[in-house]
């Protein structure tokens, strides 16, 4: 039996500051807490998919040293598949410095390492996997190449592709529109993918128009507290989807919450109007937010209530 879900994507080691607020330039302040947590978009995605019941498994390259080894551990321990997790001896495993002010926002740095030498040989290991698997996930914490081959080779075998394009680069090829179902992405990289404001709603419904003009399938823009905007080729309408006000605490990670949850939904709901998987993703998103940390701040099934099953 396949995967629920693939993700092809990057692992970091999350280094990560509490302050009362992010320093500027030049400047020294003191923080209150620091500890290393398990992080990388990717690997966040797929924890929070296994999290919610998903049959996983993970594409990635990580370094061969301690770091490494404790993440590959790490997977173990969520029960997502490691087949295919390689160990470079040439590079060291990414390292995100994160620093988190008391509003629950962050400022990040990082440096991908191993993930960057991740590419058409792995994938090709992947690929009997990949092509039985029900939905593949990709960002942009790997060589862009490597995610754009991985979404490629998911849609020649007619498994459905989520692409988050994060972090978001100006010039994107339209390659990667094309081989998305669903192209998901927050505020910010909406804006850098259009060049037009995204801050509100009806900036995003726009934003989400012309995304959707590149070729993808659909298109989802999350807003944070404002909940997403959904847009889809069939149905031309965007459909705001708003959330429920939480207190955060610290939102790193909760975007890949968001994603990790989409791709559960997807893999098990199959049939499920996308706008009921947004609205399902964001709840477990804003649960997210609510504890410090980021994958061991995703919620478990268990945890959560029925009616998101
Ligand atoms: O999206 C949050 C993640 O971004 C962090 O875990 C950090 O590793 C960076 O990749
Ligand atoms: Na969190």
């Amino acid at each position: 039996e396949g995967f629920d879900v693939m993700v092809v994507g990057s692992c970091m080691t999350d280094l990560v500051s509490q302050a009362p607020r992010l320093p500027k330039a030049g400047e020294t302040i003191h923080g209150h807490k620091f500890f290393i947590g398990f992080g990388g978009k990717g690997a966040n995605q797929c924890i929070q998919a296994a999290r919610l019941g998903a049959k996983t498994a993970m594409v990635c390259k990580v370094g061969k040293d301690f770091f490494g080894d404790n993440y590959i551990q790490n997977f173990k321990d969520y029960g997502v598949n490691t087949d295919f997790v390689g160990q470079a001896s040439d590079a060291a495993t990414g390292a995100a410095s994160i620093i988190v002010n008391d509003a629950g926002e962050n400022a990040i740095v990082i440096v991908a390492g191993a993930n960057m030498l991740l590419g058409s040989e792995e994938l090709h290991k992947a690929l009997p996997a990949i092509s039985h698997a029900k939905v593949l996930v990709c960002q942009l914490e790997i060589s862009p190449q490597t995610s754009l081959q991985a979404l490629r080779m998911a849609q020649e075998n007619k498994v459905k592709t989520i692409f988050n394009p994060a972090p978001a680069i100006p010039d994107l090829d339209t390659d990667f529109y094309r081989a998305s179902d669903v192209f998901c992405c927050n505020e910010s990289e909406a804006e850098l993918l259009t060049g037009s404001p995204v801050s509100n709603v009806e900036e995003a419904r726009r934003a989400g128009q012309e995304l959707l003009k590149r070729g993808c399938g659909s298109v989802i823009i999350t807003l944070g507290p404002q909940g997403c905007v959904v847009v889809e080729a069939q149905g031309s309408a965007s459909i705001h989807v708003q959330t429920t006000s939480v207190k955060s605490v610290d939102t790193t990670g909760a975007g890949d919450s968001f994603i990790g949850a989409l791709a559960f939904y997807m893999a098990h709901y199959p049939t499920m109007p996308l706008e009921e998987m947004a609205c399902r993703a964001n709840q477990v998103a804003g649960v997210s937010v609510q504890t410090v940390g980021t994958q061991t701040s995703y919620p478990l099934k268990k945890h959560l209530p029925a009616e998101l099953f």
